[in-house]
């Protein structure tokens, strides 16, 4: 099975993530959304490839550093290409880029019910850190509680153990 690759996504690939983002999320954000997104001081975006020799834009990762914190705004994987490691090597990503950039931790929201995610950020090392009562990002139904994980950015994501 091919690696993940993660590139950085160029300014002219909006709607490729706001694509990935639909494939992803019951409430797609759209190209203008991530471009005012993208558009905000210290905001960037990831694409993660798979399929070696004709690799498919299967994920993305859209984040900021403010200061010493970066901070993941969202990720996503398209259903196909789950399970392979992609999430974890776009956190990594993230993460390098933001240590790049003078951050020294990682904030992850996420709502506590996204047993996926949750599962991805505590294997990664992520510590939880805060509880949003109330905060829910889903269309309809009852609020839910987010979860506030950090991530303290002293090693690589990518070399979490179990990778
Ligand atoms: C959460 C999400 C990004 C994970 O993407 P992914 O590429 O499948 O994740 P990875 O393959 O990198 O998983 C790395 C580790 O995270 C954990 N993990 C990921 N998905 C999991 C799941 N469904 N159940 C349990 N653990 C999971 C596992 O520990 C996994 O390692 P393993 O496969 O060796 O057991 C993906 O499920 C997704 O896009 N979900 C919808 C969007 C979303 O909820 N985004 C996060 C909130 S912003």
């Amino acid at each position: 099975m091919s690696r993940p690759v993660v590139v950085a996504a160029r300014p002219d690939e909006t709607a490729v993530l706001a694509r990935l983002h639909a494939g992803c999320f019951a409430r797609p954000w759209d190209g203008d959304a991530v471009a005012r997104l993208l558009a905000q001081p210290g905001a960037f975006a990831l694409l993660g490839r798979l399929g070696g020799d004709r690799p498919v834009d299967a994920g993305f990762a859209l984040a900021r550093t403010a200061a010493d914190e970066g901070e993941v705004l969202s990720v996503g994987v398209l259903p196909d290409y789950r399970r392979r490691g992609l999430a974890r090597a776009l956190i990594a990503g993230v993460a390098g880029r933001a240590r790049a950039d003078g951050a020294d931790a990682l904030l992850l929201e996420v709502d506590q019910r996204n047993h996926a995610a949750v599962a991805l950020y505590r294997r990664l090392g992520s510590a939880e850190v805060a509880r949003r009562p109330g905060y829910s990002r889903q269309a309809g139904g009852r609020p839910r509680d987010a979860l506030v994980m950090r991530l303290a950015l002293t090693r690589d994501p990518a070399e979490s153990p179990g990778n």
